[in-house]
């Protein structure tokens, strides 16, 4: 998969995965990472797929409905270049953390989903239910971070609600935090975001 990969300072931290939204590139994310933590290493994913033009990580039948064949079928895609990443560049498989926005959050909540071992834990803005009627790994130790929107035209409050439910129902540790600014990826919640990886991941 097309990608950037930056190496961190310190390597004891996560490698952060950067999934970017519908129409995005490898480059979108990158100065929320490095807000987030400048210390890490990055790999910073392109989605495989194109929807007239713009890039998507699985395709869709239509708005928020989900190809599920072909969601399978990248969500294993992207598992395995996670894989082969963690060995090219060298860094550590068992300590992911996955950073996405709106399409990129919603194929790393699909990594959740199907694998228990794909990451360690997610920072998912503007995420939906990427899957129903299946039963989930057990998601014990997985810190996820949810940044929703009491008014996303996208992803209803309801839906956001049931995402976090069903990731504490596979025993998944949850955040829900809310935004009232649609389904606009903003700085308030990458402040929120911040704060949380630093409690999570650095024991602050
Ligand atoms: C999706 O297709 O993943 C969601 O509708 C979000 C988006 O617009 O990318």
């Amino acid at each position: 998969m097309k990608h950037i990969f930056q190496k961190g300072t310190d390597q004891s931290k996560p490698t952060f995965v950067l999934l970017h939204g519908t129409g995005g590139t490898e480059h979108d994310l990158l100065p929320i990472a490095e807000k987030i933590d400048p210390e890490v290493n990055i790999l910073s994913v392109r989605g495989n797929v194109l929807e007239n033009g713009m890039p998507r990580f699985f395709k869709r039948l239509a708005e928020g409905v989900f190809d599920e064949e072909d969601l399978v079928f990248r969500t294993k895609e992207l598992y395995e270049f996670l894989d082969k990443a963690a060995e090219k560049y060298g860094f550590n498989r068992h300590n992911i953390l996955a950073i996405g926005y709106s399409n990129g959050a919603n194929i790393a909540a699909s990594l959740l989903f199907h694998y228990q071992d794909a990451i360690k834990g997610a920072i998912l803005h503007h995420p939906m239910v990427p899957r129903r009627g299946i039963e989930l790994p057990v998601l014990l130790d997985k810190n996820i971070f949810i940044a929703a929107g009491t008014n996303d035209p996208i992803c209803s409050s309801q839906e956001s609600e049931e995402l976090k439910f069903i990731l504490e129902e596979a025993k998944a540790e949850v955040h829900l935090h809310w935004e009232n600014k649609g389904h606009q990826l903003t700085m308030s919640e990458v402040a929120a975001a911040k704060d949380w990886y630093l409690a999570t991941f650095n024991g602050a």
